[in-house]
């Protein structure tokens, strides 16, 4: 059996900044509530008529990854994309980053787990490097979130959290000195399905439906989130999580060299990283910057910290993710 290892890391943001005090205008807000609650100072937000979309950020962060793992588009032998807000309803952003990156006719499987979505990404790259199915796994997190929010005071409590990005990984054959991945962790637990969730347009929550049988206070079409809920049900499935991958390994937290978490919440990542008691030079947040930006939180964050040189060859790099379903998972590896 093979193993393997991201050998690409790559990410692309918009450049449209929307800070605290922009939202304020939109929405009885302000960046005193916002910081303290959730950590975000501004994120990024897809400008009409820039060129953006889901699947357009995802193949700008797709080329960098591709270029510094060594290679060309085609060597690629699967794309799986995680997304929550596709650019179109069907077909998925996989095909669409095929089309556009002028790939060969190889799989592309979209994934859709939310903020856990890019962890479930890098578990299925995973399974087919290892069986030897596949040599080079491009794995994407990419997310047009500002599109689909209630940018007024009715929609506040989730509108804030939310930000536009892209992150990519490409996942290849081990053949380094290192170990690589060395597993990864996957849950569900779909009782808790509507404390964070997009009701429709879908098939059971068609537009006309919608709007038939739902008062304009109360409409599905936006996301909806139980915040406090969500927060300690968050806090103890990451700990949960990190803890199975990392005694599935025989290490302890205190072998973490780099801990990426999810950028859900910066009091969220605050709360595991103590709990955890790893300390603030391991752990790696930009969520001050670019708020919440779900599937593509994690390969983001990778990215960055990798450009900063904080993840050298042979770190134990812990990634965990908590979500919307509710689905959890964690990545376990050596860089
Ligand atoms: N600005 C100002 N006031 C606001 C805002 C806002 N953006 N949003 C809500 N409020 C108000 C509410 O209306 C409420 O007012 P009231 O007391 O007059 O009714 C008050 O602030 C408190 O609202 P709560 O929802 O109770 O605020 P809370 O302290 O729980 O903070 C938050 C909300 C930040 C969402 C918090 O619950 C939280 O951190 N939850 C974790 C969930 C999370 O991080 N989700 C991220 C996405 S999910 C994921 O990635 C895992």
């Amino acid at each position: 059996m093979y193993s393997s290892k991201i050998t690409g890391v790559g990410h692309y943001v918009p450049e449209n900044i929307v800070t605290n005090d922009d939202l304020s205008k939109l929405m009885d807000t302000n960046d005193a509530w916002i910081q303290e609650r959730t950590g975000i100072k501004e994120r990024r937000h897809i400008k009409k008529g820039d060129g953006n979309s889901t699947s357009v950020m995802g193949v700008k962060a797709s080329k960098i990854a591709i270029e510094r793992a060594g290679l060309t588009p085609d060597d690629i032998d699967m794309i799986v994309f995680a997304t929550l807000s596709p650019d179109m309803y069907f077909p998925g952003g996989g095909v669409q980053v095929q089309e556009m990156l002028g790939m060969r006719t190889i799989p592309a499987l979209d994934v859709r787990n939310q903020c856990s979505g890019f962890v479930y990404s890098v578990s299925v790259a995973d399974q087919f490097i290892k069986t030897g199915m596949y040599k080079h796994v491009l794995v994407i997190g990419a997310e047009n979130h500002s599109g689909g929010l209630d940018m007024t005071t009715r929609g506040r409590g989730v509108s804030v959290i939310f930000g536009d990005g892209a992150g990519a990984v490409v996942i290849s054959r081990n053949e380094s000195n290192s170990a690589g991945i060395l597993s990864t962790h996957l849950h569900s637990e779909g009782k808790h399905k509507d404390e964070l969730a997009l009701q429709g347009p879908a098939t059971d929550h068609w537009v006309p439906e919608i709007i038939a049988e739902n008062d304009q206070e109360n409409i599905p079409y936006y996301p909806h989130m139980n915040g406090q809920f969500v927060f300690k049900h968050a806090v103890v499935r990451f700990s949960q999580v990190i803890m199975e991958g990392l005694e599935a390994n025989g290490l302890a937290t205190t072998d973490i060299d780099m801990f990426i978490p999810h950028q859900a919440n910066l009091r969220i990542s605050q709360y595991i990283q103590k709990k955890m008691g790893v300390p603030d030079e391991k752990v790696f947040n930009n969520i001050q910057k670019y708020g919440n930006t779900t599937a593509a939180s994690i390969p983001i964050a990778l990215s960055e910290a990798w450009e900063a040189g904080k993840i050298k060859d042979n770190d134990l790099v812990v990634l965990a993710a908590f979500g919307s379903g509710f689905t959890w998972g964690s990545v376990v590896m050596r860089w």
